[in-house]
């Protein structure tokens, strides 16, 4: 069930919340700023990593490049290096880069504005509504995965907060209660609320929040229900087969995919996979039916899965030397040919496999068959 917020409850949340803020917020070194560098190189240091980790690189970072010019003249490695222990470099250089665009651009700091933060390198909407609300204090709101669970117990949200809808009704209460106080303390509050207090699974202290009353997860019972999972996706599963047909030396039967379809304008060798309870026999019989070939085929005893939306299909590859009439619609191809067609990812997996045991003479093509 989600509830329907209306003003009262906007200007109730942002109440409580602003004077929750005030008297229990951590004293952390970003929060003695405003300062919209300095905002935005925490957030991307705090992405991913725990703020207890950030809070050194931080301080470090901002006395080496206290400014956006002293980071756009620094070198690449230097950054890199003060950057170490942090992991995942990109933001890292997504900063510097933006450093240097401000730069370039004749700005001294980030603008208030945020169609101009999102264009800049390794912003998403997260940290371009941080730096709005906390930076420039702008009702852009900011929601990240605390927020998104902080926001799916309040409203008792049963969409998954990720998907476009439930992250539509976050995003526009966030903004509502935003609008109702002063964002820089409000997103701020979320952040903080979701952190030490609205702990995920079995862990929140309803007891201490100061909007428990306005929950309607704590009302309902359904904290440990919230954020609701993605609604699970019932998946296929079926077997398939595959053909190889061919040798190193006379080439190989591959084919086009057809127009309109799944992969179109790959190629692939060919395959089919069978209805709910066919097995990978039924599904060679059905193969070579399709390729009008009697085709004398083994067994390679490889097998690769093939991840489509919704579907797995794990295929079982069969090999086969080249028949006197080559099928319609197929082509022929040496293997370098072959090995540069794009294809299936699983379907390349068995073709690359099949090809390593043949250069490894453990794939006898011309063997006794089956
Ligand atoms: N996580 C992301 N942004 C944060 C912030 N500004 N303070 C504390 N934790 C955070």
């Amino acid at each position: 069930m989600t509830v329907n917020p209306d003003e009262t409850f906007y200007a109730s949340c942002a109440l409580k919340l602003t004077r929750w803020y005030e008297q229990n917020r951590r004293d952390l070194p970003w929060r003695r700023t405003r300062d919209p560098y300095a905002i935005l190189v925490s957030e991307l240091m705090l992405q991913q990593t725990q703020v207890e980790r950030v809070k050194s690189y931080f301080v470090r970072w901002m006395e080496r490049f206290p400014t956006f010019a002293s980071l756009a003249a620094a070198s690449e490695e230097e950054i890199i290096s003060l950057w170490q222990g942090l992991g995942y470099y990109s933001r890292a250089r997504s900063l510097h880069k933006s450093a240097q665009m401000l730069v370039s651009d004749g700005q001294e700091t980030l603008p208030a504005d945020p169609k101009y933060l999102a264009r800049l390198p390794g912003l998403g909407p997260y940290t371009v509504g941080a730096v709005c609300s906390i930076a420039f204090d702008l009702p852009v709101p900011a929601v990240d995965g605390n927020v998104r669970r902080v926001f799916s117990r309040l409203l008792d949200l049963d969409a998954d907060p990720v998907k476009k809808a439930g992250a539509a009704v976050i995003a526009q209460t966030a903004e509502s209660i935003l609008k109702h106080g002063t964002p820089h303390i409000l997103t701020q509050a979320f952040m903080e609320l979701g952190a030490t207090v609205c702990l995920p699974n079995t862990e929140p202290h309803c007891d201490q929040c100061p909007v428990a009353d306005f929950c309607a997860s704590f009302a309902h019972g359904t904290q440990m229900q919230r954020p609701a999972a993605a609604l699970r996706t019932k998946i296929n599963r079926r077997l398939g087969a595959a053909l190889l047909i061919g040798s190193s030396s006379g080439g190989w039967l591959i084919r086009r995919r057809p127009k309109g379809g799944l992969w179109e304008d790959f190629y692939e060798i060919p395959w089919l996979y069978g209805s709910e309870n066919e097995d990978f026999a039924g599904c060679l019989e059905r193969l070579r039916e399709q390729l009008s070939s009697p085709c004398p085929c083994r067994d390679s005893g490889i097998e690769e899965t093939l991840k489509f939306t919704r579907w797995q299909v794990r295929v079982r590859l069969y090999y086969a030397p080249i028949p006197a009439q080559i099928p319609a619609g197929i082509e022929l191809a040496d293997t370098e040919k072959m090995l540069a067609q794009p294809m299936p990812a699983g379907i390349k997996r068995l073709v690359e496999r099949a090809l390593e045991k043949v250069n490894e003479n453990q794939l006898d093509l011309f063997a006794p068959r089956l």
